[in-house]
């Protein structure tokens, strides 16, 4: 027996229904990225593993424990994006891009690769569509990456969507804050799953990421971050919320989202949808302004977002239209003559701009014009023998079924239609 090989679990197939989908949600994200002023960057998929091992945390899950990572045949140890800030700074520093472009704004579609365990919106490959507007400390730089997540959301036809946002505050806050944090649980210790004890060690705000219920309870009453926040982070943070009033974007704040990546400084946020069970972030973002740094540049601030376009398709199926390509013209060909003329009709149609269709294989004018109407064409052209012969085809409109003849030498004016 033969045996067919299968895809690897979790990195599932874009099949053409959903592709289409996701292409509608792709060309969405274009017009709104060109609209604020961002322009595209691609970066591969692979990189050093010490990219993600510096900027993500080495402490952290994602590092840890659903990193794709090996030896590749140079014996170099590299990983499959996990996530795309990393590389895009990585990228940004490699080319100066600081020397082309003070503030920089950019946009990056594509695949990312974690290994977790598989479920309902949580896949193995994924795709993230997401921004990264580096150069600017302002709260509007704050506010307008929210502001363009929410709208591309919207856009793609999620509503109902939650906003929380928090502010971690400056680095020194931050490790102000883990001082605070880790005598708060030092008594309650025991009670922490085993990975939070390690977390209470090595790196104690990411107990905030637990999804174990005994670890959140605890959570809930330990010190909260934004009320350890320096008086300029409180008045940044106070700023980001003004100007997203400003700009009637409705928010809530919850002091426990910290966000899985150690890079995070001032504003975290993350959009969640109720359609979306228990992966329920569709995305998710904050600012960075030590990363720049981190990676051996200079001290530049920063911030972004990631949609998670695999759970917006999820929650959003039902209202994403799928872009089919449209039919203008379907040749039904009855014969061999006619299918050589056809052909050639195809091709003079097709160097005009006409999206133009016919079957290669011999099919009866029932099955033809079925596949017509399967494909939704707008009209179709009948060529059998007696057409042939008398150099006339019989042009059908699908919408209002009227008929008309029309030489066949004619075809190609598509105004005659
Ligand atoms: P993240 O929260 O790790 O952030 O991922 C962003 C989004 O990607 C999530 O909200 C979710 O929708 C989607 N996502 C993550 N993991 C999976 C998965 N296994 N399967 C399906 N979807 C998933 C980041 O990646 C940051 N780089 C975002 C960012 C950009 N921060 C600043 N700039």
């Amino acid at each position: 027996m033969k045996k067919v090989i299968k895809g690897l679990r979790g990195m599932p197939d874009i099949l053409p229904g959903d592709a289409g989908r996701w292409q509608y949600i792709e060309n969405t994200a274009r017009t709104l990225f060109a609209q604020y002023g961002y322009e595209e960057i691609k970066t591969p998929v692979l990189e050093e593993t010490a990219l993600f091992q510096r900027s993500i945390g080495k402490e952290t899950d994602i590092v840890q424990k659903q990193m794709y990572n090996f030896k590749d045949r140079g014996n170099r140890d590299i990983a499959l994006r996990p996530e795309g800030t990393a590389p895009i700074v990585r990228s940004y520093l490699e080319h100066n891009l600081d020397k082309q472009m003070p503030y920089c704004r950019l946009y990056y579609v594509g695949p990312m690769f974690r290994s977790e365990r598989p479920q309902a919106g949580r896949n193995r490959q994924f795709y993230q569509i997401g921004v990264e507007a580096i150069g600017s400390a302002s709260q509007y730089a704050d506010a307008e990456v929210i502001c363009l997540m929410m709208k591309l959301l919207e856009a793609s036809g999620l509503h109902d969507t939650e906003l929380k946002i928090n502010c971690l505050g400056c680095d020194k806050d931050k490790e102000a804050f883990e001082q605070v944090l880790r005598k708060a649980l030092e008594k309650q210790v025991k009670c922490l799953c085993e990975d939070c004890v390690q977390r209470h060690k090595k790196n104690v705000l990411r107990i905030f990421d637990c999804k174990n219920d005994s670890c959140k309870l605890i959570l809930g009453s330990a010190p909260k971050i934004v009320d350890h926040i320096c008086p300029d982070c409180q008045a940044h943070f106070n700023k980001v919320k003004e100007a997203l009033e400003s700009i009637k974007i409705k928010y809530s704040v919850n002091p426990l989202l910290v966000r899985g990546l150690d890079y995070y400084t001032g504003t975290v946020f993350e959009v969640t949808h109720k359609n979306l069970g228990s992966q329920d972030a569709v995305a998710a973002g904050g600012r960075y302004d030590g990363l720049i740094d981190d990676m051996g540049g200079d001290r530049t601030p920063a911030c972004g977002f990631a949609i998670g376009v695999d759970r917006l398709l999820l929650a959003a199926r039902d209202k994403i239209p799928s872009c089919n390509n449209d039919v203008d013209l379907f040749l039904v060909l009855l014969g061999e003559e006619a299918q050589k003329k056809g052909f050639k009709i195809l091709a003079d149609l097709r160097e005009n701009g006409v999206a133009c269709q016919m079957t290669h294989e011999a099919r009866s004018l029932k099955s033809q014009m079925r596949l017509a109407d399967r494909l939704k064409a707008k009209k179709v052209l009948i060529i059998g023998e007696d057409e042939l012969k008398n150099d006339k085809a019989i042009l059908r409109d699908m919408e209002n079924k009227q008929q008309k003849e029309i030489k066949i030498n004619d075809v190609t004016n598509t105004h005659l239609w």
